[in-house]
């Protein structure tokens, strides 16, 4: 297929090509390399640089006719979405609109949509399904939805086909592709800083959460197993789905238990410090993800915590200061 691919030299989005180039997938990435990196996107790929609320920016993507879109492109810290909301609504639903308005106006009527865990804000009951209360609880989460309700209102207007993948926490990293955010503020790779003493000390957002150990629990799903979703939701769509679908890996682990299986992979101690919580974190999330396996025949298979751990070691071990461009 004729795939643009949004945000394609992001994290997520990277990993994701380098599955789709397996399958013999034409794409061309659009990425304003605010967050890429140009060296995350396979030379065999078309490069498109620019914003996609820029029009001209998606008339060049979309110069040879287009199968389907992923969208990836967005903005998202969810701390920086509460203190500077616009920027987020303008970026992330403007883009959003933007994109399915050239979508529209070139019949392009397919497209996998980058959702998150953060629509569901905190959760009434764990695991969480897709039928769970959406009560995003920051701009990004927010965001995040609308652009989900903005998906729906296409599809019923001009029949547009879209799988929403809700990602619970993505972590790890292929040989060639890992996670490189400047300033970094996920979990993994702080910890694994510390453990290769490129960061003094890891703190620790609250200890003292109505969780076993006190420290807020999430789902770690190999981003590996998350670009296998896309591929078989790119099929789904194909075959008429349109939804949205959780990504998990369905095992719940604290802070403080990732702490140790980096211990344990990398033999290295990890200096840690307990400060205050974080605003926005909420206790836990955790998924199901049964959904994802009925509708996509989807299996996780590297998403146990020390495998995500060890591939996401390796990537940092390899490149130390991350991409260079
Ligand atoms: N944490 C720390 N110290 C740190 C960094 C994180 O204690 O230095 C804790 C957080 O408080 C949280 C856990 O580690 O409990 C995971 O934090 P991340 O920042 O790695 O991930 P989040 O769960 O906050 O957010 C991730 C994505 C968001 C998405 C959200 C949905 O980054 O984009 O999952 O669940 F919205």
């Amino acid at each position: 297929m004729k795939l643009c691919v949004t945000g394609g030299a992001g994290y997520i989005g990277s990993v994701v090509i380098e599955r789709l180039l397996e399958k013999g997938h034409d794409i061309t990435v659009v990425d304003d390399l605010i967050t890429g990196h140009r060296d995350a996107v396979p030379e065999s790929c078309r490069f498109v640089e620019g914003d996609i609320r820029d029009e001209s920016v998606l008339k060049k993507a979309f110069e040879s006719p287009m199968d389907a879109v992923l969208h990836f492109a967005a903005k998202s810290i969810v701390s920086e979405s509460v203190s500077n909301p616009l920027d987020y609504f303008d970026n992330n639903i403007g883009g959003a609109v933007s994109l399915l308005k050239a979508m529209r106006d070139r019949d392009v009527k397919k497209i996998i949509f980058s959702s998150s865990a953060a629509v569901y804000g905190n959760p009434q009951r764990l695991p969480i399904e897709e039928s769970d209360p959406c009560n995003p609880e920051n701009p990004y989460g927010r965001t995040k939805r609308m652009i989900e309700v903005i998906l729906e209102c296409s599809r019923i207007a001009w029949q547009l086909g879209f799988v929403s993948l809700r990602y619970f926490n993505a972590a790890g990293s292929t040989e060639q592709f890992g996670e490189d955010h400047r300033p970094e503020t996920h979990l993994l790779p702080i910890v694994l800083d510390v453990a290769l003493g490129r960061t003094e000390e890891l703190t620790i957002f609250g200890d003292d959460y109505d969780t076993p150990d006190g420290t807020c629990i999430r789902d770690y799903i190999h981003v590996i197993d998350l670009a296998e979703a896309h591929v078989l939701a790119l099929e789904a769509c194909n075959d008429g789905f349109s939804g949205v679908l959780n990504l998990g890996s369905d095992k719940p682990h604290s802070v403080l238990e990732v702490v140790q299986a980096v211990e344990r992979v990398t033999g290295k101690k990890v200096n840690y410090r307990i400060g205050p919580r974080r605003r926005g974190d909420p206790p836990a999330l955790l998924a199901s993800s049964k959904q994802a396996e009925k509708v996509l025949g989807w299996r996780k298979r590297h998403s146990k915590l020390d495998d995500i751990i060890r591939s996401a070691h390796a990537w940092r071990l390899k490149h130390p200061s991350g991409y260079s461009r």
